[in-house]
């Protein structure tokens, strides 16, 4: 069956969709319809998706195309209106993460799915790894023994050219409307919501206690470096501790801290290591999981939108916490200039690390630059 799709958001992250959906199209799985943005289609799209319809306003697209499916993979702020647009024209909704910048707008999106009866994707990609699914078997069968607790670190670095890349990154607010684009609530947000799922507490009320500390290298609002608690309601502590001012970056590890054996899920390589043993996996993409359970309904979604409830809840307690603190001039590193120029915290590597293997937050480490 080759369903139709349209795509909100065709550059930036947009143009990973672009090479799923020529793919797709490719299988006959798929077939884009139009393509919608309020900037002018990319010159490298031109000659794949050049003959589709373009608007800038996907209601209008919608109307034209009556697709099965919407992909919207635009600014944060914007998922809420194409969302409901995309719901209540009768499209399945494929959205990009994080689904809304606030509580109210989660609610929403979740209700419009409920009310529309379509299917509400979040493009959370950690959860459609081979690695992540493994995990979450070997923790429900008991391999690992009794989990002591779950903690995640990341360690990015980011140049000045990412926070100018949008007007809205960095940004808790853009023009008095929620953004929320802080390390822990966007780049690391897979970090958050993998944890939270591999402790199987999704839902709001599944947070019993949340604590944040929250800091910054430059001149933005959000957080860039920052160190999250939360207990859950079955009584499991998980922590992640992340920062976008690393000097030697490497990808994020989401340690579980077993009872009997220890197992690290390196969530963007779909790697598992357990015991010290790494095991690599494949992955099936939120797109494709979608249109797996729109064939079958017994195939779960990965990452469905009522399903994100604990991990909104994180977003909205970091997004309403005192501003992030600004880490004291002594403890930064600069190097390069204008839009490559990059802070860095002096071993704040270090520091998220052992955050994670000793589910501790970045005051209880004593961390000199966050005192
Ligand atoms: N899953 C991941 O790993 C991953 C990685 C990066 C970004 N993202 C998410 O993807 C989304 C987009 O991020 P981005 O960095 O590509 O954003 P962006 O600011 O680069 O915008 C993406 C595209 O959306 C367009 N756009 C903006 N407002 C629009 C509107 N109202 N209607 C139609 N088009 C509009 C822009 O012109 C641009 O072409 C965000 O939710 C982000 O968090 C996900």
């Amino acid at each position: 069956m080759t369903r139709t799709v349209v795509l909100a958001g065709t550059s930036g992250y947009g143009a990973t969709y672009l090479r799923e959906i020529a793919e797709l199209e490719k299988e006959g799985v798929l077939r884009l319809a139009g393509l919608c943005d309020v900037r002018p289609l990319v010159t490298t799209a031109q000659p794949q998706f050049g003959d589709r319809l373009f608007d800038s306003r996907l209601d209008r697209l919608l109307d034209l195309t009556r697709p099965d499916l919407a992909i919207v993979s635009t600014p944060i702020h914007t998922h809420l209106p194409l969302g409901r647009v995309a719901m209540d024209a009768g499209c399945h909704l494929m959205l990009e993460k994080p689904p809304a910048p606030s509580a109210d707008e989660w609610r929403a999106l979740d209700g419009l799915a409920r009310r529309n009866a379509v299917s509400c994707q979040v493009g959370f990609q950690s959860l459609g790894s081979g690695a992540y699914a493994r995990l979450a078997e070997l923790m429900a069968d008991g391999t690992l023994g009794e989990i002591q607790g779950i903690g995640c670190y990341g360690a990015w670095s980011r140049d000045a050219a990412y926070y100018q890349r949008a007007a809205w990154a960095g940004r808790r607010e853009l023009n008095g409307v929620r953004v929320a684009d802080g390390a822990l609530t966007n780049p690391f947000a897979h970090a958050v919501a993998t944890a939270l799922a591999l402790d199987g507490s999704t839902g709001w009320d599944d947070i019993a206690t949340l604590e944040t500390q929250l800091f910054r290298v430059r001149d933005i609002e959000t957080d860039d470096t920052s160190c999250l608690r939360v207990s859950t309601r079955r009584g499991t502590v998980i922590t992640v501790a992340v920062t976008l001012a690393a000097q030697t970056p490497g990808e994020p590890v989401v340690i579980v801290h077993g009872s009997r054996l220890r197992a690290e899920l390196h969530y963007t390589q779909d790697i598992l290591v357990l015991d010290g043993q790494p095991e690599q996996f494949g992955r099936v993409s939120p797109l494709r999981n979608l249109l797996a359970h729109l064939d079958d309904p017994r195939t779960a979604l990965q990452s469905d939108i009522a399903a994100c409830g604990a991990f909104t809840r994180v977003l909205d307690a970091v997004s309403s916490s005192p501003s992030p603190r600004l880490v004291d001039g002594r403890w930064l590193v600069h190097e390069g200039e204008g839009l490559q120029a990059r802070t860095s915290v002096r071993g704040v590597e270090q520091s998220v690390r052992a955050s994670a293997e000793r589910l501790a937050t970045f005051s209880e480490l004593d961390e000199p630059w966050a005192a």
